[in-house]
């Protein structure tokens, strides 16, 4: 603090401001002056903070040793609610101010007091210049839809995540004031965003999955977004489904159309002209997306009103809006197929849940490696599925059990 306070002094600033003055008037300065000339006014300010600390050690019994973060003000006085932060009279302090700049390319507090209006403007903004001023590796941002508040297989997810700090961001929709309690050094630690509240198979479902897409395009590394929910696990390790990911041309997004009642009869001609029944597709609702078409899904002011309105129960916008809107805007750059495997062979509007007693080493193997293959980057492969569900709490201990031996994790 001493130190600080000292530096910010009046006097000692007036005249460093008189110095600078001077060093700007006299054009004939070269550079290499210039340097001289600051270098001797810092020599002078620590020479000048030893004094003072030497005078505080003689007048007073406690030394006050002034920390790291105090001797480096940029990062003490940071705020992140306004208030003293940015510009000011406090210049002298803060000649860097980075952490504000680090805070907006990947923001680390989540909660914030914007509407959904506002947020999805502000998530819809895309950099003009070509490059980016920062050493952008590109991120995987793993978005939860946590219905029930809780995320029972967050230890498997842990140990997925651990030691790739760098490479992904947590997002996570809870109800709304439910706080999930994860520990302090969980990648799930604080990463809950504004949420509101949701219900199984109507609009506001697709709106907190918008909500979680808005919330993470606000970090400008994030380059692909996976929606997952609390019954679901990874399959393979991290760096395998990174390089998956990001090395592929194609967004993860089941569409398709089947002439049935599930997918036909769901058709409103309401909808027309702007969405005819040739354009209406179906898929799962856990796609994965690149950056690109999550920013176009936000900025879609012209079909998503016609999905709250004539999109209800039995019409499910979380299985119809993102696929018929890739598919008639974004279709040649869509695999169509699901990286999420999802038994539904047991018949009924819910999928096959694992307890304890199915999710076994051969079930994990059979989903890791399909018999059936698939294509990615126009190439044949057996590896079809990077993430499975739905896996019951009771379904951990076995998971975590053969999460090394078994997903190599
Ligand atoms: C949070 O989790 C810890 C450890 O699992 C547990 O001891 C604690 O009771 C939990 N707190 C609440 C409020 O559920
Ligand atoms: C990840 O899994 C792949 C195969 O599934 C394996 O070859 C690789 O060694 C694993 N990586 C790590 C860091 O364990
Ligand atoms: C996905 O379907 C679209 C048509 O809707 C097509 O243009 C695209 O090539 C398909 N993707 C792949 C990888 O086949
Ligand atoms: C854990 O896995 C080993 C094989 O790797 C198996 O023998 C053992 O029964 C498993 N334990 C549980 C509790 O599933």
């Amino acid at each position: 603090m001493r130190f600080v306070a000292f530096v910010c002094d009046k006097g000692m600033k007036g005249a460093l401001d008189d110095f600078k003055v001077m060093l700007t008037r006299n054009q004939p300065f070269t550079g290499l002056a210039k340097a001289v000339a600051f270098l001797v006014i810092f020599a002078l300010g620590v020479v000048a903070g030893l004094w003072v600390a030497a005078g505080a050690h003689q007048s007073s019994d406690s030394i006050v040793r002034p920390t790291i973060m105090q001797l480096m003000p940029s990062a003490a006085m940071y705020q992140p609610s306004g208030g003293s932060g940015g510009g000011g009279g406090g210049d002298c302090c803060r000649p860097d101010t980075k952490p504000v700049f680090a805070e907006f390319v990947a923001p680390t507090r989540l909660m914030h007091d914007m509407t959904d209006e506002e947020l999805f403007w502000r998530a819809t903004l895309v950099p003009a210049a070509a490059g980016y001023p920062f050493e952008r590796v590109p991120k995987v941002a793993f978005m939860f839809l946590a219905g029930h508040g809780v995320l029972p297989l967050a230890p498997l997810w842990e140990r997925f995540f651990r030691g790739h700090e760098d490479h992904f961001s947590v997002y996570v929709h809870a109800p709304p004031a439910v706080a999930i309690n994860v520990s302090e050094d969980s990648p799930f630690h604080g990463r809950q965003i504004p949420s509101q509240e949701t219900s199984w198979g109507s609009v506001t479902l697709m709106d907190a999955e918008k909500r979680l897409l808005a919330n993470a395009l606000l970090d400008f590394s994030n380059e692909r977004f996976v929606l997952l929910s609390e019954s679901c696990i990874p399959v393979h390790n991290f760096t395998t489904v990174y390089d998956y990911l990001v090395g592929s041309e194609h967004s993860f997004l089941e569409v398709y159309y089947r002439n049935t009642k599930q997918c036909r009869n769901r058709y409103s001609r309401r909808m027309a002209p702007d969405i005819t029944l040739r354009q209406w597709r179906k898929g799962s609702q856990w796609f994965e997306l690149t950056r690109d078409i999550a920013t176009s899904i936000l900025t879609d002011t012209r079909y998503y009103p016609l999905f709250r309105r004539h999109c209800r129960p039995s019409c499910y916008p979380d299985e119809h809006y993102v696929q018929t809107y890739v598919g008639m805007r974004h279709g040649a750059r869509n695999s169509n197929r699901t990286v999420t495997h999802v038994d539904w062979s047991t018949g009924g509007s819910h999928p096959m849940a694992y307890g304890a007693r199915e999710a076994t080493p051969e079930l994990v193997r059979s989903i890791r490696t399909s018999r059936e293959p698939c294509t990615r980057n126009s190439q044949p492969t057996t590896t079809c599925y990077l993430f499975a569900r739905k896996f019951s709490p009771d379904a951990l201990a076995p998971l975590l059990n053969m999460s090394a031996a078994v997903m190599q994790y």
